[in-house]
């Protein structure tokens, strides 16, 4: 596509022209916005960019090992991992409360990416941060520039002082649908350029109660469960995002073979929007949430009940935290 490919070859000059041998630093979330960044800054600037992925064990089956393994074959960028999966669930021990958590996670998130930039700059002097801010993104925020995504995405405060580095915004000037055009003629996986919106705290705040190992297993289990379901029934682009919420403290009756069971419910939560600020909830077949409520009854051990939430926001939010 020409449209694209001029973009592209617009932003890799003005990358090249803003980086020269200097090197660059970029957080990768999973999502379709640092993805696409990082790729445009490589395709630029080659080894001059480290990515930093932290792998906090909130994101949903297979999305760490897509970043991990997929994203950096693919595009050859150097992605240092920092797996940190037990030390967040440590720090959620015992925490039930939707906004600690938040704060919990986004503090977590930030000791660890400035622990692995700090040591990065050690290493090999970082000048760069590439930030995946987008046109929308600039004009809310009144067009200045340092609205670091790390930071909003988890709504925490920014870096310390001796890790502030300029900014590189390579999709500054985009829209998300150019976003994703140019990651797909950049070659990155549909699956990751056309990926849902998905919050930064993740998975933590889809667990209704207290997070644990046990927990998180189950509902990325249910969750793959419906994300594949919808997937093969080609309605992905259909909806906005589909959590799917585990009520943990929750269990219910239930019955399977000649046994009782106690199990916990599941909530989906398929929603329609254009911005996020309002969302109906999304009219899916019910062939297709058959089919998901039976899978996921029969497939995840503990999970016995699937319910549907059919609440448009406002009242309701999208997530359930
Ligand atoms: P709510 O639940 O408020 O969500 O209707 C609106 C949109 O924001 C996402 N969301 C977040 N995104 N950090 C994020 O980056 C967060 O802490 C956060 N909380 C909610 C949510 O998935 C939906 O797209």
């Amino acid at each position: 596509n020409w449209t694209n490919s001029a973009i592209i070859d617009e932003q890799v000059a003005a990358i090249r022209e803003q980086v020269g041998d200097r090197r660059v630093l970029c957080a990768l979330s999973g999502g379709v916005d640092s993805s696409v960044a990082a790729a445009l800054v490589h395709r630029a600037v080659g080894d001059q960019l480290t990515c930093v992925f932290v792998d906090h064990g909130l994101l949903r089956a297979g999305e760490a090992e897509q970043v991990e393994k997929d994203y950096a074959q693919l595009t050859g960028i150097d992605v240092r991992t920092v797996d940190v999966a037990e030390q967040f669930i440590t720090a959620l021990k015992g925490v039930t409360d939707p906004e600690e958590k938040r704060k919990i996670i986004g503090r977590e998130f930030i000791r660890t990416f400035e622990a692995a930039a700090r040591g990065i700059a050690e290493e090999q002097g970082i000048d760069f941060l590439v930030q995946g801010t987008l046109y929308p993104d600039v004009v809310e925020s009144g067009g200045g520039t340092g609205t670091a995504n790390i930071k909003s995405h988890h709504n925490v405060g920014g870096l310390p002082d001796d890790l502030q580095f300029a900014l590189v915004e390579p999709l500054r000037t985009l829209f998300k649908d150019e976003v994703r055009a140019i990651g797909l003629e950049l070659g990155l996986p549909e699956a990751m350029v056309w990926r849902h919106p998905f919050p930064g705290p993740g998975l933590g705040i889809r667990i209704v109660g207290e997070v644990t190992k046990e927990r998180l297993d189950l509902l990325k289990a249910a969750d793959a469960i419906a994300r594949a379901e919808l997937t093969a029934a080609g309605l992905d682009r259909s909806v906005w995002q589909f959590p799917v919420v585990l009520l943990a403290d929750v269990r219910s009756v239930g019955v399977q073979g000649d046994g009782r069971t106690y199990g916990h419910p599941v909530v989906l939560r398929p929603v329609s929007s254009e911005d996020a600020m309002t969302a109906d909830w999304s009219r899916l077949p019910y062939e297709l949430l058959a089919r998901i409520s039976t899978r996921i009854t029969n497939e995840v051990a503990d999970i016995n009940r699937v319910v549907l939430d059919v609440t448009s926001k406002p009242p309701g939010t999208i997530e359930w935290e």
